[in-house]
C-alpha cells in the first residue's frame, strides 16, 4: 500500500495509471470504524484501484473545540486500510498541503446547505464541497464513494459534481449501524459511558413513530438535546427523515427513508 502525505508525491503516483482504469475513491477524516470499511469494500469490488484519503478538514468544524477533540488514530487507520487492501493512501499531515494559501478560494451552495445540518453548523458544507472540490482534483477518481448517513452531504456532492461537469460517478453506499442501531460514527467514540445506552434510541425513535412530532418527543424524553428532527420531501421524489441530537457534548447524526 502506497501512503502519500502531499500533492506533489501523488501525482506521478496517478500519472502511471492506465488510461480506462477505474479509479474508486473514498475521502475521509479518519478514525475509521465498519462504516468506513463498508465504502472501502464496495469501491474494491468496483474498480481496478481504490484510493482513501485521511485528512480532517479544518474549514468545515464551526466549533475549534469539535476539531481539536477530533479522535485521530493514524496508524490504526493505516493498519485497517492495508488489511482492507486499499492500494493508496493520501493522507496530508499539514492543513496547508490542501490549504496553501488559506482558505480564500470556496464552493458554496446556497439552498440545501443552508438546511438540516448546515442551519446549525454555519460554513459547514462550504468546507465540505471546497475539501472534497480539492480532492477530486488532486486524487482524479473515476468513482467516489460517499455514505448516505450524511446524506445531505451525498446530496451537496452530487450537486456540485453536476453544476461543475466533475468527470466521475458518485455512489452512495447504505449506512452501517451497530446491532444496537447506533450508526456508527467517529464521534461515537466520545460518546460517556452513561449516555451509551440511550444513544440507540435515537434510530429507533425515527424508525417507530409515523409522526415526527412523536419521534422527536421521545427522543427528548430519552435525554437528547435535538438541533432538528423532521421529514424532508426531496428534489428527487423521495422523503427522508433527518435528525441531528446531542447526548452531552456529542452531536449524532442519522436519517432514514420514509
Ligand atoms: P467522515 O465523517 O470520516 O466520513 C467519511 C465517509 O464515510 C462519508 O462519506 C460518510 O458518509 C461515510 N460514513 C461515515 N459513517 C458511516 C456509516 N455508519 N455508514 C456508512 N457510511 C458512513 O464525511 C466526512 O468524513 C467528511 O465530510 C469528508 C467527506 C471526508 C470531507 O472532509
Amino acid at each position: 500500500m502506497k501512503t502519500f502525505e502531499t500533492v506533489e508525491a501523488y501525482r506521478p503516483w496517478r500519472k502511471g495509471m492506465l488510461a480506462g482504469a477505474r479509479i474508486g475513491f473514498v475521502p475521509t477524516m479518519g478514525a475509521l470504524h465498519q462504516g468506513h470499511a463498508k465504502l472501502i469494500r464496495q469501491s474494491m469490488s468496483e474498480n481496478d484501484v481504490t484510493v482513501l484519503s485521511i485528512f480532517v478538514n479544518p474549514t468545515q468544524f464551526n466549533q475549534k473545540s469539535d476539531f481539536e477533540n477530533y479522535p485521530s488514530t493514524l496508524v490504526e487507520d493505516l493498519a485497517m486500510a492495508e488489511k482492507l487492501g486499499v492500494d493508496a493512501v493520501f493522507a496530508p499531515k499539514l492543513a496547508s498541503a490542501l490549504y496553501p494559501k488559506g482558505y480564500r478560494v470556496k464552493v458554496t451552495e446556497d439552498i440545501l446547505s443552508k438546511e438540516l445540518c448546515g442551519a446549525h453548523r454555519p460554513g459547514h458544507f462550504d468546507g465540505v464541497l471546497t475539501v472534497v472540490m480539492k480532492l477530486f482534483n488532486i486524487v482524479r477518481p473515476t468513482h467516489a464513494y460517499f455514505g448516505e448517513k450524511d446524506y445531505q452531504q451525498y446530496l451537496l456532492v452530487k450537486e456540485m459534481v453536476e453544476d461543475y461537469f466533475i468527470d466521475l460517478k458518485l455512489v452512495p453506499v447504505p449506512t452501517e449501524y451497530e446491532s444496537s442501531g447506533l450508526a456508527l460514527s467517529s464521534r461515537n467514540a466520545r460518546i460517556l459511558p452513561e449516555h451509551k445506552i440511550m444513544a440507540p434510541l435515537l434510530h429507533r425513535a425515527m424508525v417507530e413513530f409515523d409522526r415526527v412530532d412523536d419521534a422527536r418527543a421521545a427522543v427528548e424524553d430519552a435525554g437528547f438535546v435535538v438541533d432538528y428532527l423532521e421529514d424532508k420531501h426531496l428534489e428527487n421524489g423521495e422523503t427522508r427523515r433527518f435528525a441531528a441530537a446531542w447526548l452531552g457534548d456529542v452531536r449524532l447524526i442519522d436519517n432514514v427513508k420514509l
